[in-house]
């Protein structure tokens, strides 16, 4: 039997569809990954015809720079198969009509749809109940796929799942963390279980601490609303930090179902031992000027509190309580309006036993160990920093980068997150989506903390827009004798 897909996009409008979801979609056409008979739907309040939908889309397209043939023909094509319907979030009516369309369009197939929620969280429930009442397929799949933030903490994440599963089982729910979705994150595990030569470095006996970096060199540049409503270790450290820090240190998995996998990852989440104030420290943008510009502060933006205690910035020390791990840092730092824009992971290693060399290295053993680096953007590149011999007469020592450099030894582009997980979520694939026990368990790490933080109102250490961060971060990485790897002024 032939089958139709549909996606609808609820929330068309919005900065995530425009930004990321159509162009995603596209990409996928243009790659052929779509099947035959798909179609898009943008559903959302404001009044637009199909065309007027099209338009706002069109722009939002672009091609493969290595990839420019018939570009304009497929867009057109693309464009054709896209269509819009205006409806309120919460009326059974409007998504009644929605069915109506789609079954026009699907004309009896066998139909599969995909709702993708690119909407608010204070509605994902009104929709998800209208959705599956009433559009969900007779015949096919019927598969929603929702962004976080997925509630605030252990109570309204667990209040959400419940809502949820009033209307879907958990099978037909896709908690995106698109993290999951870039390229050196999935390579994370091919890396280790791939390799003779990491995977049996992988623990406490060989890793002294192992740094999960995210930095941007802007702002909350109009988020300000949502933000300060989550703040940075629920933006960024509660899913998008953990999830790598789980894919660094699960045991490995039974097989790559995402079952399996997924069990490996609570396991580990499970064993770590929840945030305490202790272990973290808070920072907070604050206006600067350079070079005759001036950068506004967190509180400056009008749709944030002047008083906010909101951290843009957050170090945090996190430990796992297992034989592998026992005992070894892993040290998260995330923040915005820094001086630049990167994640990665670093992974440091201990010091050569007896090293023969020591003296050359001088009175700093630290510099002359070895470190892993994934850089997952911008720029993507694995490199391992190792000691080895300057050529020539004498014994001089240098460090030097084994450097996978993707733009060097891949110079097609890398496909957006989105495309991967929009592909995954329509062949049924869950291995990169985050399941409800796996959700529960990473807020159940943070949540303690983030009362903490509002119970004792934990003022945030002030940093300069486009600073390297507060200061707090170092004290703290010096607690656990950690250096982080990003600061040493050595780039690759
Ligand atoms: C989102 C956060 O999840 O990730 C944003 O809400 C952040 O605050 C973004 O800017 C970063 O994603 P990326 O893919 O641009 O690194």
């Amino acid at each position: 039997v032939q089958s139709t897909l549909s996606i609808t996009v609820v929330g068309a409008s919005g900065d995530l569809a425009k930004k990321k979801i159509f162009p995603a979609l596209f990409a996928l056409y243009y790659e052929d990954c779509l099947p035959e008979n798909f179609m898009i739907f943008g559903y959302a309040r404001s009044k637009l015809t199909d065309e007027e939908l099209r338009n706002m889309i069109s722009g939002t397209l672009t091609c493969r720079i290595d990839k420019r043939e018939n570009c304009e023909d497929k867009m057109e094509q693309f464009l054709k198969r896209c269509f819009y319907h205006s409806g309120q979030y919460n009326s059974e009516e409007n998504f009644a009509e929605l069915d109506m369309k789609l079954k026009e369009k699907e004309g009896g197939k066998l139909s599969n749809r995909l709702f993708y929620l690119s909407i608010p969280p204070n509605i994902f429930v009104d929709v998800v109940r209208c959705a599956s009442l009433k559009a969900s397929s007779a015949n096919g799949w019927t598969r929603v796929i929702v962004e976080k933030p997925f509630g605030r903490d252990s109570e309204s994440s667990a209040e959400l799942t419940r809502s949820l599963k009033q209307y879907l089982t958990e099978d037909q729910i896709f908690r995106i963390d698109h993290y999951l979705g870039k390229e050196l994150v999935e390579n994370l595990s091919v890396l280790r279980f791939s390799n003779l030569v990491f995977e049996p470095l992988w623990s406490r006996n060989y890793i002294r601490n192992v740094q999960l970096i995210f930095s941007e060199d802007f702002g909350t540049e109009g988020r300000g609303g949502y933000f300060d409503h989550y703040g940075i270790i629920r933006d960024i450290m509660q899913n998008h930090l953990l999830q790598i820090l789980a894919l660094f240190a699960m045991e490995t998995p039974v097989s790559l179902d995402a079952e399996d996998i997924r069990n490996e990852k609570v396991k580990v989440l499970r064993s770590m031992r929840p945030l305490q104030l202790e272990d973290v420290i808070v920072g907070q943008y604050k206006g600067h000027s350079k070079g005759g510009k001036t950068y506004q502060g967190y509180t400056d933006d009008t749709t944030v509190p002047n008083n906010s205690l909101t951290p843009t910035f957050a170090a945090a020390a996190l430990f796992i309580n297992n034989a592998r791990w026992d005992g070894v840092p892993f040290l998260m730092k995330a923040g915005k309006a820094l001086h630049t824009k990167r994640a990665e992971i670093r992974v440091q290693f201990r010091h050569v036993p007896g090293n023969l060399f020591k003296r050359n290295f001088g009175t700093d053993l630290d510099k002359a160990t070895n470190e892993l680096v994934l850089r997952v953007q911008p720029d993507e590149a694995i490199y391992l920093k190792i000691n080895n011999k300057v050529p020539g007469l004498g014994m001089r020592l240098d460090r030097s980068d084994l450097n996978l450099l993707y733009r060097a030894r891949y110079p097609r582009e890398i496909p957006d997150a989105y495309e991967r997980l929009l592909l995954d979520a329509i062949a049924g694939e869950r291995r990169l989506f985050i399941r409800s026990d796996e959700l529960d368990a990473a807020w159940s790490l943070f949540t303690p903390l983030l009362k903490d933080l509002e119970d004792k109102k934990i003022a945030p250490e002030l940093y300069p827009y486009g600073s390297r961060g507060p200061v707090g971060a170092h004290y703290l990485a010096a607690k656990y004798n950690v250096r982080w790897g990003d600061l040493s002024g050595e780039e690759s």
